[in-house]
């Protein structure tokens, strides 16, 4: 269980969060809400880039607030990224790789769970393609690749469909399915394409002006009269 209590972020005069709890105990989560709602701050506040001014995130009972980003990342902490960050004059498996051994000669075991994770992503057959070569959503693949190798125990979705097709977004959701099966790590999804977290997301967050509106199972969450109306009004509310 992912446990965020009573977490309160501030900007300056900026209430991003405010007392925000949820205790997520599914494989995928969902969190959304209007722009500026702070998805992003939390995810912020789980990998560690921004301090809240109180509260606790403790993940089967472990403080991860107290682990400096870095040691995070080795717990098993994996963010995504809106823009993906893959370097253009490595490989695909490279690219990945380098998530997991820095050094010249990485060993057997790490080769194979490289091309393990390229399997599982659908990369495997462009393992040695330049990174500068990938359309989009082979960076993408790449990436959540990226974020599966190395033991990972939560791994985190900022927006990863935004530019992809209704299909490319549908092999997408498919995949981040899988991850909780495949590698064991519990997923959290932000995202504004409602079909999707409907599709993928069997809990669901929905923050606006920093506030948590509601929390709960995706389909009673959406039903609820309250997050209909937070989104009456902004893009969403065609889908
Ligand atoms: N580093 C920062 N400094 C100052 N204000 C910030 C900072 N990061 C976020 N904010 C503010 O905090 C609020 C929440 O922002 P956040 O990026 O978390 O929203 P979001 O829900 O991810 O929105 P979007 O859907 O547009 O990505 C906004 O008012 C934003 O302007
Ligand atoms: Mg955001």
């Amino acid at each position: 269980m992912l446990e965020i209590a009573h977490v309160t972020v501030r900007f300056g005069g900026v209430v991003a969060l405010n007392d925000v709890s949820a205790s997520f105990t599914e494989p995928v989560a969902g969190i959304i809400g209007p722009n500026g709602a702070g998805k992003t701050t939390l995810m912020n506040v789980l990998s560690g880039f921004v301090h809240p001014a109180s509260g606790h995130v403790t993940r089967d009972g472990q403080n991860l607030l107290a682990l400096a980003p870095h040691r995070r990342a080795h717990w098993g902490l994996r963010r995504s990224f809106q823009k993906e960050e893959i370097a253009d004059d490595l490989t695909v498996f490279e690219n990945v790789l380098v998530q997991i051994d820095h050094g010249r000669s990485a060993s057997g075991a790490k080769r194979d769970e490289v091309a393990r994770m390229l399997a599982l992503v659908g990369m495997a057959d462009r393992a040695d393609k330049p990174g500068a070569a990938l359309n989009s959503f082979e960076r993408r693949l790449t990436d959540v690749a990226k974020c599966l190798v190395g033991q990972p125990r939560v791994v985190m979705f900022d927006e990863p469909a935004g530019g992809l097709s209704v299909d490319e977004t549908r092999q997408l959701g498919a995949l981040i399915r899988r991850i909780h099966d495949e590698t064991g790590a519990q997923t959290l999804v932000i995202d504004h394409d409602v079909d999707l977290i409907r599709a993928i997301c069997t809990e669901t967050l929905v923050l606006d002006f920093g506030r948590r509106i509601a929390f709960g199972p995706t389909s009673t969450v959406l039903d609820d009269p309250k997050v209909k109306a937070a989104y009456l009004g902004t893009e969403e509310v065609a889908q």
